[in-house]
């Protein structure tokens, strides 16, 4: 394999791709129905049964599963296979209870390992070429997922993880990485690290950053295309349905994942009913694993909001809008729908301002009040602040249509995180 060919399923017409997934729906439904007691009892109380799925469309009488399940069914409950059979185990930390714990068959690790390195071919990776994985190692998916993926492409894999800055940026000389797979905002603390040494990320052979595990905007895509030199492309992914490799942005369009469909099964629902809502509208984005051995999902709520749009680089396979965020972080501020990401885009506007920025809520009284906390680029001084403050606070005044106190902090102000950015601190009273 040269590294440019596509996979065989990567070239279906529309028709075959959706009679496979017909075929794999049914199978995963049937599979889950026998062997998890949590999804029998779900349908059975849906009245639903496994031969009720004759069409696609049919997914809609599925009940939804949410991280409540998993949790009430901690920690292996969700499996369908004997546990001799999960040869590995994730799990995310969760703010708050009890960890939620997905499992995998090797033939889930093979199939993940391929759809990741089927990613990375599209985002531009080549077999061969040094990839520096700096996302996190162990029970999150993004270290492990990414290494499996590209040691199956044929790279010469460097399994970094996140954090020691200052080596991140050594090896990434040193070694030559041409691609590296990492949060966009850890990127940015790396980028930042090069400037203190004295490197030009420019003049290292890096040339493609594979960002994902966080919501980002076009916006950072450019600030982190011109500032190093690379292409930025977005990969996306959650445990629950595998990890990294859910839905991939081509390298030859940028215009948002696309989804490897061949796999799972998306649709778009209201978040507040779910109800589905037609192709092209925002709403929260679903998913049913339709080839998961160990842990089948059906119709899992990802919370993460957005938009499903027609194929471009793979025609069959539709592609999803860069994520806005997380109905988990959906601010509202006296009546206004806010996300982290519209700040992030409206903060980069300015050139004294960085990247880093913290949305902060309060309730002095009985109103919600945000405070955006933003750090101020190298060498914009202090008396220019007040300016800026004002000026971004009339932006998201007239932009986002609701008010905001805008705060320059000096460089560093920010706390630094080395796998996901925390946007929102919430300092409200329980
Ligand atoms: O973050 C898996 C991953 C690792 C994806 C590395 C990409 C790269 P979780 O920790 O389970 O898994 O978090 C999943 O992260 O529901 C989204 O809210 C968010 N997320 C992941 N990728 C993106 C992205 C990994 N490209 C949750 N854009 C998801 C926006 C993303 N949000």
């Amino acid at each position: 394999m040269t590294g440019a060919e596509l996979d065989a399923a990567e070239k279906w017409s529309v028709d075959e791709l959706r009679a496979h997934q017909l075929q794999r729906l049914q199978e995963t439904v049937a599979a889950a129905y026998k062997n998890v007691p949590h999804y029998r009892n779900a349908l059975d109380s849906s009245g639903v049964h496994p031969g009720d799925i004759r069409d696609l469309a049919d997914v809609r009488l599925l009940p939804f599963t949410g991280k409540a399940d998993l949790r009430d069914n901690y920690p292996f409950g969700m499996f369908a296979v004997p546990r001799s059979q999960v040869v590995r185990v994730h799990a995310s930390s969760g703010t708050t209870g009890l960890p939620t714990v997905v499992g995998y068959t090797q033939q889930d690790i093979d199939t993940w390992a391929d759809l990741v390195a089927r990613s990375l071919r599209a985002a531009g990776v080549r077999p061969g070429d040094v990839c520096h994985v700096a996302y996190g190692y162990g029970l999150f998916t993004g270290g492990l997922g990414a290494h499996y993926g590209a040691e199956r492409l044929g790279c010469t894999v460097i399994p970094m993880s996140g954090g020691q800055t200052a080596k991140q940026v050594q090896l990434l000389r040193d070694f030559g990485a041409r691609a590296i797979m990492v949060t966009p905002s850890y990127f940015l603390s790396i980028l930042d690290e090069m400037t203190t040494q004295g490197i030009d990320p420019r003049e290292l052979p890096l040339q493609v950053g594979v960002f994902g595990a966080e919501p980002w905007t076009d916006a950072m895509r450019s600030e982190i295309e011109q500032r190093a030199g690379i292409d930025a492309v977005d990969i996306y992914g959650l445990s629950e349905v595998m990890g990294p490799g859910v839905a991939m942005e081509c390298a030859a369009t940028k215009d948002g994942p696309t989804i490897w469909e061949d796999h799972f099964l998306p649709e778009i629902v209201d978040p507040v009913t779910g109800e589905p809502v037609a192709d092209g509208e925002e709403g929260e984005l679903v998913f049913t694993a339709l080839t998961k051995q160990a842990m089948p999902v059906l119709r899992y709520r990802t919370r993460d909001l957005t938009r499903l749009l027609p194929g471009t680089a793979r025609p069959a396979f539709r592609r999803m809008a860069k994520i806005t965020g997380r109905s988990d972080d959906l601010m509202i501020i006296r009546g206004v729908n806010v996300f982290p990401t519209q700040i992030e885009e409206l903060a980069l506007g300015y050139d004294g301002l960085s990247p880093y920025f913290q949305c902060v809520l309060t309730r002095p009284g009985r109103l919600d009040e945000l405070t955006v906390n933003v750090e101020a680029a190298e060498g914009f001084t202090s008396d220019q602040w007040a300016q800026v403050e004002a000026d971004l606070a009339r932006d998201i005044k007239d932009r986002i249509g609701t008010s905001a106190k805008v705060t320059v902090l000096p460089v560093g102000g920010i706390e630094r995180s080395v796998g996901k950015a925390r946007r929102i601190v919430d300092n409200r009273p329980q």
